[in-house]
């Protein structure tokens, strides 16, 4: 019999695996660059009509069957129909994303430590820096590395209670409370950044709402956010406690998930001032360059404010490579039988030679041996994931929910937890919008 999440214990893990690196670079800088409010309203509006739809469904296959994703698929498929177990292996999708993913923690880890020793104090000297690091600094990159993904699958190894529960349970009040110290820093100060940030990002400019590639922008962060498409939710709502109100759970989540966005977003633009009107860094020049660089101009309390900002980076991080993980070892542990320990070590082995890769694929006397058609392996995973495999995913889950599940079985038991209004607006966007605009963005993006 496994163990399950407490209703909290869910709460914060499922919010731990939505708020990760995507809410630290991806939500201010989209936020800041695409009209800043009106931005977070489209988001908004996206994530309650598509991504929470496809996330009640993903989590009600997993709440329904209480299975490994494959296993859940099979079992709530019609009689004579296993083939659509096979929808359960987008799980190996999850496992691509914390190949890369993990690395990117790992330098996070390694600016941390730095953050300790000084931080570069000029942007030119902070881009250098970052540049030697991931171009010729192997060591550190790999052994940064292997330090973040052993405590993710040391955690996923220990299990749904002992693990996964009691991590979230301390990183992620960890993560609020050094946010929230930046912010009051920052708010005292160094009011006119803060005062800075607060107009970069809550002015909204409705004028590039209607842009396509902002509705996909906001759409494709709205998915990545919510961890959808990848077995996470489903498997996370397999583990789900009988007495937790999922609509409810998923308020809480969604609630604090967009805060963490904002207020990450408040503590990187509160120091690194963009002028109005002008577009911010994305990505790692943002964080790694920029932001590392104006911490090192602080001296000492910015030696002290870069090492909260990386460990809370770390954490958000962390909280979000364990759901990735944690599908597979499921599976594992069901199907083939093989404990949680040792199909985590193998798990763990796999994708550390993904991740070796993507490092190699940055490495300067390796680079040009590990690039596909110009192209980084990092650019290609991360390329791939997002824009191919998880979109997909999303289609997978929501067409089996929505046409090939029978319809009581949902109704049965999202009626415990809302009205039956509700529920009928839910399947209706499930069954015809969700499909329509997942296809219609990929149609879209291959044109
Ligand atoms: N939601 C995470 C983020 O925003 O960084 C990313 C993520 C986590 C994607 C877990 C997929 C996943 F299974």
């Amino acid at each position: 019999m496994h163990k399950k999440f407490s209703k909290l214990g869910y709460i914060l893990a499922m919010a731990g695996s939505a708020i990760g690196l995507g809410n630290a670079w991806k939500f201010p800088t989209m936020t800041g660059n695409h009209g800043g409010f009106a931005f977070i309203f489209l988001y908004f509006v996206l994530t309650i009509l598509i991504a929470c739809v496809a996330f009640l469904a993903e989590a009600g296959i997993g709440r329904l069957s209480g299975k490994d994703t494959p296993k859940a698929l099979i079992e709530l498929a019609p009689k004579g129909q296993r083939f659509w177990g096979l929808g359960g292996f987008f799980m190996i999708t999850a496992l691509l994303i914390a190949s890369f993913y993990l690395v990117v923690i790992g330098w996070i880890l390694y600016y941390a430590c730095l953050s300790i020793a000084g931080l570069p104090a000029s942007t030119d000297e902070a881009g250098k820096l970052f540049d030697s690091l991931i171009k010729n600094n192997l060591t550190s990159v790999l052994s940064c590395y292997f330090a973040v993904l052993f405590i993710t699958f040391y955690t996923v190894s220990r299990g749904i209670k002992e693990g996964i529960e009691k991590l979230n349970f301390i990183l992620m009040p960890s993560l609020f409370i050094l946010l929230i110290v930046i912010l009051i820093y920052s708010f005292t100060f160094n009011s006119s950044g803060f005062s800075g940030a607060v107009s970069f990002i809550f002015t909204p400019d409705f004028s590039k709402i209607l842009d396509p590639e902002l509705i996909l922008a906001a759409m494709g962060l709205a998915l990545f956010s919510l961890s959808l498409g990848v077995g996470t939710v489903s498997t996370y709502g397999a583990s789900l406690g009988e007495d937790t109100n999922l609509f409810k759970s998923l308020l809480y989540i969604v609630g604090l998930n967009i805060c963490m966005g904002i207020l990450m977003g408040l503590v990187v633009f509160s120091f690194v001032q963009v002028a109005p009107g002008a577009s911010a860094n994305e990505g790692p020049g943002l964080i790694f360059v920029s932001l590392a660089s104006l911490f090192g101009e602080l001296g000492a309390v910015g030696s002290a404010l870069g090492f909260m900002f990386f460990i809370s980076l770390l954490f958000a991080g962390i909280t979000s490579a364990v759901s990735m993980i944690e599908p597979a070892v499921r599976y594992f542990e069901d199907e083939k039988g093989i404990s949680r320990i040792k199909s985590s070590a193998i798990l763990g082995v796999l994708v550390f030679g993904l991740g070796v890769l993507c490092v190699l694929s940055f490495y300067e006397p390796t680079k040009e041996s590990f690039a596909i058609f110009g192209k980084s392996i990092f650019d290609i995973l991360d390329y791939a994931t997002s824009n191919v495999l998880m979109p997909l995913g999303v289609l997978f889950f929501s067409i089996f929910a929505g046409w090939i599940m029978p319809k009581e079985r949902f109704y049965t038991l999202f009626l415990n937890y809302a009205p039956k209004f509700a529920v009928d607006i839910w399947y209706f966007i499930l069954r015809f919008i969700l499909p329509i605009l997942v296809v219609g963005i990929g149609i879209y993006r291959l044109n």
